[in-house]
């Protein structure tokens, strides 16, 4: 395979930069012919998940094409979903760069983009015009200079923005990198966002006559009950899925590397067993009432399978991705 090679040259430039010329170069081939050169094929192992249907359990975890830029051609790599953004309601810049690090000898990333993106409009637009034919997540946020406390007006303008274009929506709220969104993962901001997003949703199916399911992005770094808490707000609230997990701000794994101390969330191998954990915690709690999928480390066809034998019922990618190129994603769906 050609990844080993490429590889090497991208990760001769920083990490960013590395980023915007394969997507440079993924956005000229995107929805042309030129796809072929992506393209592999993989074995079809059809999974059915809040009331869609997926062609594999596999698929593209947020932040990778935050305005559904390459969306086929990614596509073209075999995913079964792709889960583009996190959108905002306008366009920002995102944090001063350098704002994303590799920690190599960990096979870590550690990011602090700060939902870096050109605005919903840019995005749906970008949706538009995409021929994929698999399940396409649409992720949703609030702006930075958006206070905490108005948050919600965000998540509901995306939602009513993306409703007839989205095989599914996810709310982050659990990124680290925008000040107090964890916030909204507790107590009485959770509920009070989780009942608006439903009845924005109900909303939205009746006037739309089609229902989008709901998946609700969480944090690794959680104590156990505050994990049960969610747990117990998401089913109380009918929300129709979890994904597990987005970057940790733990840094216990990846101690005396270099770029450990930068500020951010930490992705990739030394996620693994954290985001296991959780999964496997949320599991026992939601018995089944809402799919968890499942995302932190995976790395190899054992880390997704040990992702589905904690409870995940779908699975995502993104630093394992960067680490081992498309190869990863037929490995892991041929043995999944
Ligand atoms: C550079 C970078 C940017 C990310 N941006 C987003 C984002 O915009 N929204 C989101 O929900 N998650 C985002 N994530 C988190 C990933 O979707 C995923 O949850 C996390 O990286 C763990 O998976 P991994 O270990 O396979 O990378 C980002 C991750 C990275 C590395």
């Amino acid at each position: 395979m050609l990844y080993p090679l490429v590889k090497k040259a991208l990760f001769q430039l920083s990490p960013e930069r590395a980023h915007e010329l394969t997507f440079q170069q993924l956005r000229r081939i995107s929805g042309t012919p030129l796809e072929f050169l992506v393209k592999q094929s993989v074995p079809t192992k059809a999974v059915t998940c809040m009331g869609l249907t997926f062609n594999n359990p596999l698929g593209l975890a947020a932040g990778l094409d935050k305005d559904g830029d390459c969306i086929d051609a990614l596509g073209a790599m075999g995913f079964g979903f792709i889960e583009v953004g996190t959108v905002t309601p306008r366009p920002q810049p995102g944090n001063d760069k350098p704002r994303l690090f590799r920690l190599v000898e960990a096979e870590g990333l550690i990011n602090r983009m700060g939902f870096n993106n050109l605005g919903v409009d840019n995005l749906v637009e970008n949706v538009k015009r995409s021929r994929f034919g698999g399940v396409l997540g649409i992720n949703i946020g609030k702006n930075k200079d958006t206070p905490v406390e108005q948050g919600k007006d965000d998540y509901l303008i995306c939602m009513e923005k993306v409703y007839p274009y989205a095989g599914y929506i996810a709310i982050n709220i659990s990124s680290p990198n925008t000040a107090g969104l964890r916030a909204l993962q507790f107590g009485e901001a959770l509920d009070d966002l989780l009942l608006a997003i439903k009845n924005k949703q109900l909303e939205l199916q009746a006037y739309h006559h089609k229902y989008v399911p709901v998946a609700v992005k969480i944090a690794p770094d959680m104590s156990e009950e505050e994990l049960v808490n969610v747990a117990d707000s998401l089913v109380r609230h009918n929300i129709d899925g979890v994904i597990a997990t987005n970057t940790t701000t733990g840094r216990d794994l990846v101690q005396g590397l270099k770029h450990c101390n930068q500020t951010g969330g930490l992705s990739g191998r030394p996620l693994q067993s954290r985001s296991t954990e959780v999964i496997h915690r949320l599991s026992r709690e939601l018995n089944g009432k809402l799919p968890i999928i499942g995302v932190g480390g995976i790395d190899s066809m054992i880390a997704a399978r040990e992702k589905m034998a904690a409870g995940a019922s779908l699975i995502q990618i993104y630093s394992g991705f960067i680490y081992h190129g498309p190869r990863l994603i037929k490995d892991i769906i041929t043995h999944i």
